[in-house]
Parts: C-alpha cells; sequence; structure tokens
C-alpha cells in the first residue's frame, strides 16, 4: 500500500545527506518534499512529546536542536515501516552489529546521535508531515508540492 511517511536527519548525519538520499532511492521510496532547518530547543520538545516523561527526553531535545536538520516527506510502498528499516536499530551501537548497511550502522553513534528518524504509524506521520510541512490555505510558490 503506498504511503508518505516523515524522515528527519539528525544533525551529525547532516553532512552525509547524499549518501542517505541514495539510501532512500535504492529502497524505491521517493522524496516529495524536503526542508533544512535549525528546530528551537521548544519545536524540538514539541515534536517530540510523546517522548516527555522519558529519562532521555532533555538529551534526545537537546541533540536534535544542536544544529541543522533535514525534513523530508517520503512516498512509496508501506513507506512508515521502510524507511524505518532503512534506518535500523534505534540504537546505533545494535545497529553496527546487527544491521551494519542500515543508515544507523553507517552514520550513527550511539542511541541519542543516532542519525535519522522515522515516524513510527501512519497517524504518527500524519502528525509529523502537518509539523514540517504544514498544509495552507494560500496561494504561491510555498508548499506545492
Ligand atoms: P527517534 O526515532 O528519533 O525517536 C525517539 C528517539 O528517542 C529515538 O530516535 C532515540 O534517539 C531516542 N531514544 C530512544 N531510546 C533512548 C535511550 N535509551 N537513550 C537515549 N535516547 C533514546
Amino acid at each position: 500500500k503506498k504511503e508518505r511517511t516523515l524522515a528527519m536527519i539528525k544533525p551529525d548525519a547532516v553532512p552525509k545527506v547524499g549518501n542517505i538520499i541514495q539510501m532512500i532511492y535504492d529502497a524505491n521510496l521517493i522524496v516529495t518534499k524536503a526542508k533544512m532547518t535549525k528546530l528551537t530547543w521548544k519545536q524540538a520538545a514539541d515534536f517530540y512529546m510523546e517522548h516527555q516523561s522519558k529519562s532521555f527526553f532533555n538529551n534526545l531535545v537537546q541533540f536534535v536542536s544542536s544544529g541543522p536538520v533535514v525534513a523530508m516527506e517520503l512516498m512509496g510502498n508501506e513507506a512508515v515501516t521502510t524507511w524505518r528499516k532503512v534506518l535500523g536499530p534505534t540504537d546505533s551501537g545494535v545497529a553496527q552489529k546487527d544491521a551494519a548497511n542500515s543508515l544507523r550502522g553507517q552514520f550513527g553513534t550511539d542511541g541519542t546521535k543516532n542519525a535519522g528518524h522515522g515516524s513510527d504509524s501512519l497517524a504518527s506521520a500524519a502528525r509529523e508531515l502537518e509539523f514540517f510541512f504544514p498544509s495552507t490555505t494560500g496561494h504561491g510558490p510555498s508548499n506545492t508540492a
């Protein structure tokens, strides 16, 4: 089934964005929107609000707001699970052992500096795509993809 998902390249992996876009197309996904931006602490906290009670929340928010990120809308068959498979295990140490060719296996460092994010469900994808690519009723060159 054709789906859309939100991919976010985290600050540690932004220099690898070329390799990562190649991995996306190799997985039969296409990039339908893309934006480089730097999140404020508050924007990152909003993005990760489902994790606000977790022990790692502050580290996570601090890290993703520490430099630029690249947000992309990906489209393709089973895009949510396909992109998470490209990412590999959340913990980069595990990824390096069990999925060395995955994005986190190649470019991640640990559980926080783990190179990328992918929506975990269609509902999360809808919310996270709206976060980075808000729908508007206006006209003009923005948001026309
Ligand atoms: P991400 O896929 O962006 O969404 C949730 C994030 O929480 C996850 O990537 C990790 O970066 C982070 N995370 C999950 N578990 C831990 C952990 N035990 N320690 C630090 N960060 C974590």
